[in-house]
């Protein structure tokens, strides 16, 4: 039988995240997304009033400061939009009796453990985007035990550009593109992001803390390499199919640092949903047939 359709109240929604969980959820459930020209979730009033006056059954916080270098000289703006905006949600969203679903991100970490990380382990954020995100996590998960605070690492989707477009761009047009080499993640497909998280739409599924990104790690560099390898077999015309390695070290432009090693584990995802995350090769391919193959033969 079929559940019955929510309603889904979506901020942020113009997001690379945000804008694919509308998306798909859109095809099953009534979402409202609202952008951040229609709702600035920085203005605590304005917030409170649109939540009070807007139908939600579940509401999800797609927003954030997300400019890691930014944060650094934007301190109070970072933390009002990163952690006190979504502590407002998750309060408003638990006396309405709704869950909030939250992002936050694998830079909680501080990237000195080389192994998968645990939803046990201890964050230990190096940035100031980093402190903002753990806080604003903990606002989320203390607010109401059903609001989910969900890490996602390296988001990639058709909504936005991401690393992986910025890539493909340059290597249609320059004969050399480089990436960093010593950093490591497992990138999120947003479009996965949506099918992985369906399950929390529904009461019975547990709240809290879980990481959800597309199996398997990679370096920045092999993760460019793999788009480079899929767009040439797609058939794109590429001026190179080499990514060149460069070190975390000599990227003098970052201002935040950087964590080297967040790969999420996402086990407790697996044991709660059911879901296994397919691997990131195989999504990327996804993407690539469908977002830069189909504009590469329409050009
Ligand atoms: N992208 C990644 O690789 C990555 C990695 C780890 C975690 N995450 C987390 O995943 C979540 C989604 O990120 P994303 O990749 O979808 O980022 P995104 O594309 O930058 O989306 C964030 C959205 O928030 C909006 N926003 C910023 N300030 C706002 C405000 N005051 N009021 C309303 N909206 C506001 C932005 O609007 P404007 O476009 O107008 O600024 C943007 O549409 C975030 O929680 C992020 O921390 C992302």
């Amino acid at each position: 039988m079929q559940d019955s359709p929510l309603d889904i109240l979506i901020l942020g929604g113009a997001g690379r995240l945000a804008s694919s969980l509308a998306e798909v959820w859109g095809k099953t459930h009534n979402v409202t997304s609202l952008g951040r020209a229609q709702l600035d979730i920085g203005n605590a009033d304005l917030l409170a009033a649109t939540l009070d006056t807007t139908r939600f059954d579940i509401l999800v916080n797609g927003a954030a400061f997300t400019n890691v270098d930014l944060c650094e000289s934007e301190r109070d703006a970072a933390r009002l939009i990163n952690a006190t905006a979504a502590g407002h949600m998750a309060t408003i969203a638990s006396a309405r009796g709704a869950r909030l679903i939250h992002f936050s991100t694998d830079y909680v970490f501080d990237g000195s453990l080389d192994r998968p990380l645990t939803e046990e382990d201890t964050p230990t954020p190096v940035s100031w985007y980093g402190k903002t995100k753990l806080e604003g996590e903990e606002l989320v998960l203390t607010a109401d035990s059903r609001h989910l605070a969900v890490r996602v690492s390296w988001v990639f989707g058709p909504a936005r550009p991401s690393f992986i477009d910025a890539i493909l761009n340059r290597a249609r047009t320059e004969s050399r593109v480089e990436a960093v080499e010593d950093k490591f993640s497992s990138p999120t497909y947003a479009i996965d992001c949506a099918e992985w998280l369906a399950p929390f739409l529904r009461p019975g599924t547990p709240g809290g803390l879980y990481h959800a990104c597309n199996s398997g790690s990679c370096s920045w560099r092999d993760y460019g390499q793999k788009a480079l390898e899929l767009a040439a077999a797609a058939g794109i015309p590429l001026a190179t199919t080499d990514v060149g390695g460069i070190r975390l070290a000599d990227m003098k432009q970052f201002v935040a640092p950087r964590p080297v090693h967040t790969v999420l584990d996402t086990s407790k995802l697996a044991r709660t949903t059911g879901i296994t995350p397919r691997p990131w090769e195989t999504a990327l391919h996804d993407y690539i047939q469908t977002r830069h193959a189909s504009i590469s033969s329409a050009n």
